[in-house]
């Protein structure tokens, strides 16, 4: 209940998005289990901390980006806010946040695969510019669903910002 009502003060505010630490590690584990049917192990995020750019938003936190740079591609691997801070702009500050990010870091453009039936995730990326640029055909269990490629075209995006 303590918790609950965290989480409801929180969203009233815009989140505080910052860098997660190993510090964040118990927090972002619970979080991904209540987002995803497959949440990754402790040890899969311990690495994505140590090695990737996590970002998380909230004390305790209710909020989290996951993307790593590969070359000039940015990929983003997990985006997800609790579901009772849903609503709040919270996936839309990270998702600046890790555009900025990849912009930083000279990324020609950001790669993503997502649920063909996730709706929210799919209003959310259009919303930033993301094009459909794929289909894996069965490509996830329980439920079967296919997986959509995304991608932002970062130079077209930069350009169509100066317009
Ligand atoms: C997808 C998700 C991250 C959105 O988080 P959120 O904080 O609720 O999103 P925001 O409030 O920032 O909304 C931003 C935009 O996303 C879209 N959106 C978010 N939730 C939506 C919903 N339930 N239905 C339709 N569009 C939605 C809208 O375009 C929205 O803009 P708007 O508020 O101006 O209409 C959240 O639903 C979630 O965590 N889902 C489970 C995890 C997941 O599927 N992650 C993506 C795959 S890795």
């Amino acid at each position: 209940m303590r918790v609950a009502m965290t989480v409801e003060m929180r969203v009233a505010k815009t989140p505080d998005v910052r860098h997660a630490g190993e510090v964040d590690l118990d927090d972002i584990v619970r979080l991904d289990a209540a987002c995803f049917t497959r949440p990754w192990t402790p040890e899969a995020w311990l690495g994505e901390l140590r090695c990737e750019h996590v970002l998380v938003a909230g004390e305790p936190v209710y909020a989290l980006a996951c993307a790593a740079v590969v070359a000039d591609v940015c990929e983003l691997r997990r985006i997800a806010v609790h579901p009772r801070g849903r609503r709040a702009g919270a996936a839309r500050d990270l998702l600046r946040a890790v555009i900025d990010h990849a912009h930083r870091s000279g990324c020609a453009r950001i790669e993503l695969e997502v649920a063909a039936a996730n709706e929210p995730a799919l209003a959310l990326y259009r919303s930033h510019g993301f094009r459909l640029v794929g289909r894996r055909r069965g490509y996830y269990r329980d439920p079967v669903d296919d997986a959509l490629l995304m991608n932002l075209d970062l130079a077209a995006a930069t350009a169509s910002n100066e317009v």
